[in-house]
């Protein structure tokens, strides 16, 4: 059985392929309800729909430039499938791909196996989702603060799409294809580089003993700036996203001859961020070697299991470098987890348990848990870095030695 046919048998069991609060309860009303169903019959489902989405990934090549193949592979496919039907439908385009793909990549295919032409017999659409792991469904069902982009060929493959979104409550923009495909990576390139920002400015007041959180606030508050930015500091940015789109535009600039120096300075920042946990961890406790080190959190962000370019990874490599002995935590990611590190560390079933005698902590990714001061009692050693600024260090007892991001050791507030 392929990786298809296993993915659609478990999803017609009821069986989610992500960790996402809800979605296992909204998978099996929708199949109750025989709203939706998976297959793998292309022909099928094209001829039983109007709108065809194409959500299939597009992965990072070595140079950085995304992967077409599954792009190019559906194209193909409903290409093919289109053939047999005389009924106008809209080819919408959902997945994340550089400006002009779809005029230069998906259009030509659709036509050629199809044996239609564009814009007469069938319509496109470039719709970007800004949909975030571990929070999608809501996210999708409610757009409000990211709004919903059309990018369309012609009036007439908008006004479908349109209709498939009425009733949502958010702001809709229609524009030009080549225009919601730059959308979608300036959107994550910008959010990127506000934390890579953040990160920068946490590292320089711990070096100036200026309480990066309080700094923050002084940023929020300028109206030009704002709340609910991508301000918190911590231990870089990582997921399917915001790398691999900062990543492709960094090779698209490069190709059209545009020195990317800010994406490349946000990538920068971001790669090594992870071993400044570490380095705070090693000016703690003097040396790494021999000792026990809990690292709390290995999923990229709270709300998932998702470990693709999870900051963790780079930490935990680094601690085990240095000759220490790794213990980790998750309460979602130690399945995926065990598949990367496998036995070269040491995984605790609970947050205490992973604690227990160790002589460092390092906190990765601020999931709630890791919020109650009292769990860090089952430490032997008494040092915290707070890689995510989770938790208060004067709950924590003058006893302990807290390292927060941005704050200086045996600093107060
Ligand atoms: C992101 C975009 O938000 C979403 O719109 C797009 O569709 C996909 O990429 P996601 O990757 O799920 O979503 O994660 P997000 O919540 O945006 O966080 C991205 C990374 O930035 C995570 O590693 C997170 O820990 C980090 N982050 C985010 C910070 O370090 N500080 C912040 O202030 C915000």
């Amino acid at each position: 059985m392929g990786r298809s046919e296993d993915k659609i048998r478990r999803l017609r069991a009821g069986t989610p392929l992500i960790h996402e609060e809800s979605l296992e309860e909204l998978l099996k009303d929708t199949l109750n309800k025989g709203a939706f169903i998976p297959s793998t019959n292309v022909s099928e489902a094209v001829r039983t729909s109007d709108v065809l989405f194409v959500c299939v990934g597009t992965p990072s090549r070595d140079d950085g430039s995304i992967d077409l193949s599954q792009v190019e592979a559906a194209s193909k496919a409903i290409g093919l499938a289109l053939k047999g039907s005389d009924q106008y439908k809209v080819v919408v385009v959902k997945s994340t791909v550089v400006p002009g793909t779809t005029d230069d990549v998906v259009v030509p295919t659709l036509e050629r196996f199809s044996g239609k032409k564009v814009g007469v017999e069938f319509g496109v659409c470039m719709n970007p989702e800004f949909l975030r792991e571990g929070r999608a469904v809501r996210d999708f069902l409610f757009p409000k603060e990211t709004g919903i982009i059309i990018g369309e060929l012609d009036r007439r493959s908008g006004d479908v799409l349109f209709q498939v979104y009425e009733g949502f409550d958010a702001e809709i923009l229609r524009t030009n294809i080549r225009v919601a495909e730059m959308i979608k990576y300036a959107r994550n390139a910008y959010l990127a580089k506000d934390v890579s920002f953040a990160n920068e400015i946490a590292n320089i007041c711990q070096g100036l003993g200026v309480d990066y959180l309080a700094v923050k606030r002084g940023l929020e508050m300028d109206r030009r700036i704002g709340r609910g930015r991508f301000l918190d500091a911590g231990a870089g940015f990582g997921g399917s996203c915001f790398p691999k789109d900062v990543r492709a535009l960094v090779a698209k600039a490069k190709e059209i001859g545009v020195e990317p120096k800010m994406l490349k300075a946000t990538l920068e920042v971001n790669d090594i961020q992870p071993y400044r946990l570490v380095a705070l961890a090693r000016e703690a406790l003097g040396d790494l070697k021999g000792k026990r080190v809990a690292v709390l959190g290995l999923a990229f962000k709270p709300g998932t299991d998702d470990m693709r370019e999870a900051p963790s990874i780079a930490v935990v490599d680094s601690l085990l470098k240095e000759g220490a002995d790794v213990v980790a935590y998750d309460p979602e990611a130690l399945a995926r987890a065990k598949e990367i590190f496998e036995d070269r560390i040491a995984y605790g079933g609970s947050c205490k348990e992973a604690l227990d005698q160790a002589d460092a902590c390092v906190i990765v990714t601020e999931w709630p848990e890791f919020s109650d001061p009292q769990v860090y009692r089952a430490m032997n050693g008494k040092v915290v870095v707070d890689g995510r600024r989770v938790l208060d260090p004067a709950a924590l007892g003058s006893d302990f030695t807290y390292v927060g991001i941005g704050l200086r050791k045996g600093f107060r507030r």
